[in-house]
């Protein structure tokens, strides 16, 4: 049975059949929407989630399957005092797969421990929220056509920003690969990011406050959310939150081609004057999201063909 709780859940050749089968799905959406009748996922969300959980339930729809789930931890009997492990235990008697989202990093990993039916990470705190990832590689290989040599800028909150983790953990073990982090010091990207997962295999990264000076030599600016909900001091957030806004005037220095990505919600950092940029692809990202994640319950459910 297969799990997705990291990116390093999958080899890059596994990566790529289910960028192909994203691909094909977009093509030929007929094809796939009965093949997972009679098959059930659940969704347990003890954390908030717009885009995520609706698009691995609409994902499973598409794909002819149905959907059971909770989307707060006050409406599940965590709120009587029941543990994840029981919890999952008792799920995996009505379902044939999970998808999970906690404030607590590893409370996944902990899951799959005692899960009979294969568990999705919707995101595990600030730790790692691999299928955004997915979403993020299909997006650039859509977009750009290539994973290899780019040159990628990732602003805001790298600090708790799973999103950010996860793309960097996963986009490191493609060739010609270059890092630029933009945010203020409080908030850059972890040291064992830095050590085990680029020095340790020579990737080349440069660390930045500014994001302006960083913008002309980018093919993708890829802009996060300061997290609001994992400072300890409000005082701090409050003196951080609007640290970076990229507009329409500050991307006059980056190229044509350019690409913003945000894995969303935003809050301020990207001016709504972008939105109609061909350079910005975030709502694109939302539409790829619920290819690769049909494209994933097939392959974890080892449904024919994939
Ligand atoms: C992100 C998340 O939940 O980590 N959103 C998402 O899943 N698309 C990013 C965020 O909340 O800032």
């Amino acid at each position: 049975m297969r799990h997705l709780l990291t990116p390093d859940d999958l080899i890059l050749e596994e990566i790529k059949t289910l960028i192909d089968i994203a691909y094909d799905i977009e093509a030929n959406k007929n094809k796939y929407s009965k093949l997972c009748d009679g098959k059930t996922m659940a969704t347990l969300f003890y954390e908030a989630s717009t885009r995520t959980r609706l698009s691995h339930e609409a994902a499973m729809i598409n794909l002819g399957g149905s959907i059971l789930g909770f989307s707060s931890a006050d409406s599940s009997s965590t709120s009587k005092g029941e543990s994840v492990s029981d919890t999952i235990r008792t799920v995996s008697c009505y379902a044939d797969i999970a998808v999970m989202r906690h404030p607590t990093p590893y409370t996944p990993m902990d899951a799959a421990i005692h899960s009979s039916i294969p568990v999705i990470n919707a995101g595990d705190g600030g730790n790692q929220h691999p299928t955004q990832t997915l979403t993020d590689l299909l997006t650039i290989h859509r977009e750009k056509g290539r994973l290899e040599n780019l040159t990628i800028g990732l602003c805001g909150d790298l600090k708790h920003g799973r999103t950010v983790h996860s793309l960097v953990q996963a986009l490191a073990r493609y060739d010609g690969i270059q890092f630029v982090f933009i945010a203020p010091d409080e908030l850059q990207i972890p040291a064992y990011i830095l050590e085990d997962v680029l020095n340790h295999n020579g990737i080349g990264y440069t660390l930045s406050r500014e994001l302006e000076d960083n913008l002309d030599n980018l093919d993708i600016i890829y802009m996060t959310r300061i997290q609001k909900e994992r400072f300890v001091d409000n005082d701090e957030y409050e003196r951080l939150k609007d640290s970076y806004i990229l507009d329409a005037e500050k991307m006059k220095s980056a190229s044509d081609s350019t690409l913003i990505m945000h894995p969303l919600p935003r809050v301020n950092e990207i001016s709504t004057d972008l939105d109609n940029d061909p350079r910005a692809i975030y709502f694109k990202q939302v539409q790829y999201g619920v290819y690769i994640r049909m494209a994933l319950i097939l392959m974890l459910l080892g449904i024919d063909g994939i």
